[in-house]
């Protein structure tokens, strides 16, 4: 059962797009590049935006990984209705993220939407555990129920 691991890698993928963003945060170089979807130097990277271009681009596998992660919540044989819950709300929580960080690059770094943007990464990476989890759970199958 592979599902596990496709849960496994998106949680992965947004803890490492997690500790970037901090970084792009503490280094100051939020606004490095002012646009947004792509940087001026278009869609390769350049030296110039080498941080901001990370993180759009982690941030775009993220967003694929995490909704393929929820799809395969409702397709996977045997899921629950917990585990379609976190899954789900994961694909929401990625799909909102993306959006907030257009907002975060258009206010040029507005406070509060940095906050916000902080505050729902907390939020999607929960739920994105919650779902590695319940998936790692899935693949040890029913529990056989034995009595004494
Ligand atoms: C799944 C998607 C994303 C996640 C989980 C995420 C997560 C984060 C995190 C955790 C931070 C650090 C914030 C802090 O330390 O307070 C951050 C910063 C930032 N993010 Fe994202 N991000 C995502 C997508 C995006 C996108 C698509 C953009 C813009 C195109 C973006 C733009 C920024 C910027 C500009 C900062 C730095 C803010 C500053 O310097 O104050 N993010 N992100």
């Amino acid at each position: 059962m592979h599902y596990k691991y496709l849960a496994l890698a998106s949680l992965v993928i947004l803890y490492s797009l997690m500790f970037i963003g901090g970084y792009l945060q503490a280094s100051g170089q939020g606004l490095a590049c002012p646009q947004w979807p792509l940087c001026p130097s278009g869609i390769l990277p350049t030296a110039e935006y080498l941080t901001e271009w990370i993180h759009r681009f982690v941030a775009a596998t993220a967003g694929v990984v995490i909704i393929a992660t929820g799809i395969g919540a409702w397709l996977t044989k045997g899921s629950h209705t917990k585990i379609r819950i976190t899954g789900t709300l994961a694909g929401i929580l990625v799909a909102t993220q993306i959006g907030l960080g257009a907002i975060v690059i258009n206010t040029k770094l507005h406070a509060v939407i940095v906050a916000i943007h902080n505050g729902v990464g907390i939020l999607l990476f929960a739920m994105t555990l919650l779902t590695v989890l319940f998936a790692f759970r899935l693949s040890h199958g029913p529990k056989i129920e034995t009595s004494a």
